[in-house]
C-alpha cells in the first residue's frame, strides 16, 4: 500500500454515501421509529468504510479544523467560471471501478431535479446543484476523511451517536480536558454559528456559497452531512432555537440528497438552459477556491 492508499482506504468517495444508504435505508420522516434498533453499527461495514472512519475520527481535532479553516477559507487557491468548476469537480470520477456509481455532476443534477420537480423555491434547487461542489477538496490533494464522512462539532465531547464511535478513542482530543467535556469550548445552546464543525466539503462550500444565497440554503449546505445530528440528534444541547428552526431547512433538504439517485442521467442537453439562467441569477461569473 502506497501512503496515498493509507490516506484513501475508499475507492471511491461515494462508497461513502452508499454506506450511508445501508444505515439510513429510508428517509427519517417516513421511517418508523421502532425500527431505530435495527441502526445496527455493529453490522459489518465494509472494511474500507470503517478504515475511512478510523482515520476521520482519529485526526479530524480541534486543531485540524482550525488549520484547515485558515487554509482553505483564504479562497486564493484558484478561480475559474462557475461551469468550469463542475468539470473540474468531475474530474473526480473513479476510474478503478468499471461499472461505477453517475459522475459527481450527475449526482448534483438528480438532487437538483428531484427539488424542482417538488415545486420547491429556485434557491433550494441551486442549492441541490451546488451541494457537494465542495468535494473539490480532494482535487487539492486533501485526503478522504478530510472531503467527506459525517461531520460532528469539535471542541466538545464526541456523541456516542456518531458512527463508530470507538474510533474517537485514538483522538487526542478524547483525552484533553478542554475539550471532552459535554459542552467543551462551548456554553450550552450557543448556537451552532458559534460552534466549530469537523472539517470537509460542507464547511467549505457554506463559505462559498455564504454571499449568495438565503440562509435556509446555507444551512443545507453546511449541515447536510450532520447526520449525528439531523438524523440522531445528539447535539441539541448546543443549538439554539433558531437554529432549531433553521433544521427543518436541513431535513427538508436530506432525502433529496440520500434517495434522488436513479440510474437514468439527466438530459443535461435539455435542461442547461434552466441551469445557465439559475446560475447567473444567483452567483457571480466565477467561483473562488
Ligand atoms: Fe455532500
Ligand atoms: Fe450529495
Amino acid at each position: 500500500m502506497t501512503d496515498n492508499n493509507q490516506q484513501n482506504p475508499l475507492e471511491s468517495i461515494e462508497d461513502w454515501e452508499d454506506d450511508l444508504l445501508e444505515r439510513y435505508p429510508e428517509p427519517a420522516t417516513t421511517a418508523d421509529k421502532s425500527k431505530e434498533a435495527y441502526r445496527n453499527y455493529e453490522a459489518p461495514a465494509r472494511d474500507t468504510v470503517k478504515e475511512f472512519y478510523r482515520l476521520n475520527h482519529t485526526h479530524q481535532t480541534y486543531d485540524f479544523v482550525l488549520e484547515k479553516r485558515d487554509n482553505f477559507l483564504k479562497f486564493d487557491k484558484k478561480e475559474m467560471p462557475v461551469w468550469d468548476a463542475f468539470t473540474f469537480l468531475n474530474q473526480l470520477v473513479d476510474d478503478s471501478d468499471p461499472d461505477t456509481d453517475l459522475d459527481q455532476m450527475q449526482h448534483l443534477l438528480q438532487t437538483s431535479e428531484a427539488i424542482r420537480a417538488d415545486g420547491h423555491p429556485d434557491w433550494m434547487v441551486l442549492t441541490g446543484l451546488l451541494h457537494d461542489m465542495g468535494k473539490v477538496l480532494c482535487l487539492f490533494g486533501e485526503p478522504q476523511w478530510a472531503v467527506v464522512g459525517d461531520t460532528f462539532p469539535v471542541g466538545c465531547a464526541h456523541s456516542d451517536k456518531i458512527v463508530f464511535p470507538e474510533f474517537f478513542e485514538e483522538n487526542p482530543d478524547t483525552h484533553n480536558e478542554q475539550y471532552n467535556t459535554k459542552y467543551g469550548v462551548y456554553a450550552p445552546h450557543c448556537g451552532l454559528r458559534n460552534v466549530h464543525m469537523s472539517w470537509g466539503h460542507d464547511e467549505y462550500v457554506y463559505h462559498m456559497m455564504k454571499d449568495y444565497l438565503p440562509e435556509s440554503a446555507l444551512y443545507m449546505l453546511r449541515y447536510h452531512s450532520f447526520y449525528p445530528q439531523h438524523r440522531e440528534h445528539a447535539y441539541e444541547h448546543l443549538m439554539d432555537k433558531h437554529d432549531q428552526e433553521m433544521f427543518k431547512w436541513v431535513d427538508l433538504f436530506n432525502p433529496y440528497d440520500l434517495y434522488s439517485k436513479v440510474s437514468t442521467p439527466p438530459n443535461w442537453t435539455a435542461l442547461k438552459p434552466y441551469y445557465e439562467d439559475l446560475v447567473a441569477k444567483y452567483l457571480p461569473a466565477t467561483l473562488k477556491f
